[in-house]
């Protein structure tokens, strides 16, 4: 039994971060033989993509997938701490498996990710849920086929957690099954030292820690050779790229190595604005293949805001670097906003609006402010009520959607190429992204799917657009 621990979470220790691959003992080959596993994902990409080396190494084990949770001799939650409600559906979903499990004694129920990083959450677990067989961390994903095998060899064997929160090792070699076929996630480093003051993840997700170019080209070059048209590179800070491991080679660096390999479509999430670099921003604007789009979380427009929430940037400098970047042609940009942060007064919000109303953003993800354990912003008072968050949420998006459909409306009549991805769930028709992230239902072939194509847009709504196919 390990347990996660915040005081160690906390430390930065400047030891050396092994490189190791991955190895599958030949004793766990064998174990999924007949045996289908039910996997659910919760959070961001960096999850989504842990989830695809689960069913690499589920799949190395003979495992087989089931879509349902009903048919499953194994069921896997791989959670988010980000926000409350994050942790509400995977307790919510943690009760209706409890009663399968006291149904079928014999089935094996694991949980990861982020929420088993959380000191509060193990205690939870501990009292409530001990029907779950196993609970492995961020850190030690690659301990799953030795902690599966032990539960489906001794069913009986109480709740085991191993949780670790030193960072572990790098894993190259990971088996992966990916959900798409022609464009996949790429981890270029790994968790997160900006400690924001609202946030979890350098706690869940430990130190900093950048893979070795090397490693990541070799696996864009075999993406390009499997006919790959896509790859996001991904971090919790992708801009801190490199930091921990070269003195003189960054995020812009790499993306133009990357580029090298003639994949058609590079992107990149998520950037802070605190590492944005000026060489980056030429990068960006001078390759073709590194598309015009960034997420660049703001997160407040208040300077007194920004300054609580540890973000180390003003909203003066934020603006001079958006400039920069919507000089670029064409250029995408999208952000993250947080309301209702502690302290946050009527006027800090209105200088949110502004900038908002500054930057005209072509979309963004907003949110109400979710205090998270032992983070230093749960501990500031705040006298905002619920009613008034949820106002000043409504009022924002508002504004967010009106950019959105403007910038959505300014395409209409042009050609732009999209990556065809598969059916769309509008009748009859076919979806993809364009270059600048915005989804496409169009009209056309079924040969057009893995394909670059060129769509005209005819129509602009708030989320999507539509066309029809021109080549
Ligand atoms: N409460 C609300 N939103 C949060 N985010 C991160 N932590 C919190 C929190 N405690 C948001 C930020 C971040 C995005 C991934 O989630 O906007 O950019
Ligand atoms: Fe959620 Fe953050 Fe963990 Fe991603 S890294 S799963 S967003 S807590």
């Amino acid at each position: 039994m390990q347990v996660p621990n915040y005081e160690e979470a906390r430390i930065r220790s400047r030891q050396e971060v092994l490189v190791k691959s991955f190895n599958l003992d030949k004793d766990y080959e064998k174990i999924g033989l007949g045996k289908k596993f039910f996997i659910k994902t919760y959070g961001c990409q960096m999850n989504e993509h842990d989830s695809e080396n689960i069913k690499g190494m589920l799949k190395a084990m003979s495992f087989t997938e089931s879509l349902t949770m009903e048919k499953a001799d194994f069921i896997i939650l791989n959670t988010c701490s980000i926000r409350e409600n994050a942790h509400n559906k995977a307790f919510g979903m943690l009760g209706r498996i409890k009663h399968l499990k006291e149904k079928r004694p014999e089935l094996v129920v694991a949980l990861c990710g982020c929420m088993a990083q959380e000191v509060g959450v193990i205690e939870e677990i501990l009292k409530k849920y001990r029907f779950v067989n196993f609970v492995f961390g961020t850190n030690n994903l690659n301990d799953l086929p030795r902690l599966l095998t032990e539960s489906f060899k001794d069913i009986k064997k109480t709740l085991n957690i191993e949780v670790y929160s030193k960072e572990g090792d790098i894993i190259e070699d990971m088996p992966v099954v990916r959900e798409s076929k022609y464009k996949a996630y790429v981890n270029i480093i790994y968790g997160c030292d900006k400690f924001c003051t609202y946030c979890i993840v350098p706690y869940t997700r430990g130190g900093q820690r950048s893979r070795r170019k090397e490693d990541i080209l070799k696996e864009v070059r075999e993406l390009v050779k499997d006919g790959y048209q896509e790859v996001t590179l991904l971090g919790q800070n992708v801009n801190a790229y490199g930091k921990d491991l070269y003195t003189d080679y960054e995020l812009a660096d790499l993306l133009v190595d990357v580029s090298k390999t003639n994949i058609p479509r590079i992107r990149f999430l998520t950037s802070h604005p605190w590492d944005f670099t000026e060489k980056l921003v030429e990068v960006i604007k001078n390759h073709d293949n590194i598309l015009n789009f960034v997420h660049l979380p703001v997160q407040s427009g208040s300077n007194r805001i920004l300054k609580l929430m540890g973000r180390r940037y003003t909203k003066e400098s934020y603006k001079k670097l958006y400039d920069k970047l919507r000089s670029i042609p064409n250029i995408s940009i999208t952000t993250d906003i947080i309301v209702g942060f502690p302290g946050e007064t009527k006027e800090d919000f209105e200088e949110t609006l502004e900038l908002v109303n500054y930057c005209k953003y072509d979309s963004a993800f907003t949110f109400i402010y979710s205090p998270r354990e032992n983070t230093p912003a749960s501990k500031l008072p705040d006298n905002t009520s619920l009613e008034a968050k949820e106002e000043r949420l409504y009022q924002l998006n508002e504004l967010i959607n009106k950019y959105s459909k403007e910038s959505n409306l300014k395409m209409v009549g042009n050609v732009y190429e999209v990556l065809t991805e598969g059916y769309s769930t509008k009748e009859g028709m076919l979806f993809g992204y364009t270059e600048t992230n915005k989804l496409v239902n169009f009209k056309g072939p079924t040969a057009a799917i893995g394909k670059i194509v060129k769509v005209k847009i005819l129509e602009a709504k708030s989320f999507s657009l539509d066309g029809e196919i021109v080549e």
